[in-house]
């Protein structure tokens, strides 16, 4: 929970300014708005990387300031935008064992989890390969893994999507999937507004610093002053719906997803077509 939160960088920038916010265990939630808007330094904040200049934050109910960066890490994973900064070991293997050092586990029980998450990520044949060498999807996707590994309570991902390909974008919905079912708490930062009506139930608008918006994704996304607001690109298929309403076709806001468009559309020319 973030309790009237300021953020101001030591040069001076103000780049949180009253930030108050809900979590709950388990939720799934989108945090999007234009470049500079505060979402990087927010999840900076989050995991203790950066100490609020005002407010106070809690997470399961203690102040994280009683808190160190190493003990809420083990609750809080945050996988960074760019993977290469989070990458520092020889190979993919000591990458993944490197992270679970700190969890304070036996050999033994080490190696089981290594194992587990270089099967779940398709490592396999990567394992003895240095991470300098992985693609841009596999950097990512080691980046995760090392994340994953230690069963993370909350997991923040910056940008997951970006120059991910179709294969990427699968897996890594895919992954999603088994840590909601686990009922890991999960943060997604982007500008994919499309991933996000699919998939994210609740969104967090931010504009310059500040909140304009949280809700029901479907509540936020579909307001087009603040989509306007926030240099977002509308989904395709609420321009769609713009277009159809110049020619005198006005869509119903509940009909929100390319499905449920598809089905309006033909029950539409079914009943044209049955007045002729
Ligand atoms: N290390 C830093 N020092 C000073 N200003 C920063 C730093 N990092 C980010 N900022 C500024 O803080 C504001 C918010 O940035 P950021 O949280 O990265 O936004 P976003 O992730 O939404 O693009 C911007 O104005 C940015 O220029
Ligand atoms: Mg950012």
């Amino acid at each position: 929970m973030l309790d009237n939160v300021d953020y101001c960088y030591p040069n001076g920038t103000k780049a949180l300014k009253n930030i108050s916010l809900n979590i709950h265990k388990g939720e799934f939630i989108a945090i999007m708005g234009q470049n500079g808007a505060g979402k990087t330094t927010l999840i900076r904040l989050l995991n203790g990387l950066l100490k609020p200049t005002k407010g106070d934050i809690y997470f399961e109910n203690e102040n994280i300031n009683t808190k160190t960066v190493a003990t809420l890490s083990k609750k809080i994973g945050i996988i960074f935008q760019n993977p290469t900064h989070q990458l520092f070991s020889n190979t993919v293997e000591d990458e993944i064992l490197f992270s679970l050092k700190s969890l304070g586990l036996d050999k033994s029980e080490m190696k089981i989890k290594a194992e587990k998450v270089i099967n779940q990520f398709n490592f396999v044949n990567y394992r003895n390969r240095s991470p300098l060498n992985l693609s841009g999807g596999e950097a990512k996707r080691l980046a995760i893994a090392s994340i994953i590994c230690r069963d993370p309570e909350v997991i923040i991902f910056d940008e997951p999507t970006l120059g991910q390909d179709e294969e990427g974008i699968k897996f890594f919905i895919n992954l999603i999937n088994q840590e909601l079912d686990k009922g890991t708490t999960l943060i997604i930062v982007t500008h994919n507004i499309e991933f996000t009506i699919d998939f994210i139930p609740r969104t967090i608008l931010m504009v310059n610093g500040k909140i304009v918006a949280d809700g029901p994704t479907k509540d936020v996304l579909i307001n087009e002053m603040l989509i306007d607001k926030s240099s977002l690109i509308l989904p395709q298929i609420h321009q769609f719906k713009i277009e159809l309403k110049k020619i005198g076709i006005t869509i119903p806001d509940n009909v929100f997803h390319e499905s449920e468009l598809i089905e309006f559309l033909s029950n539409l020319l079914q009943n044209n077509s049955n007045k002729k």
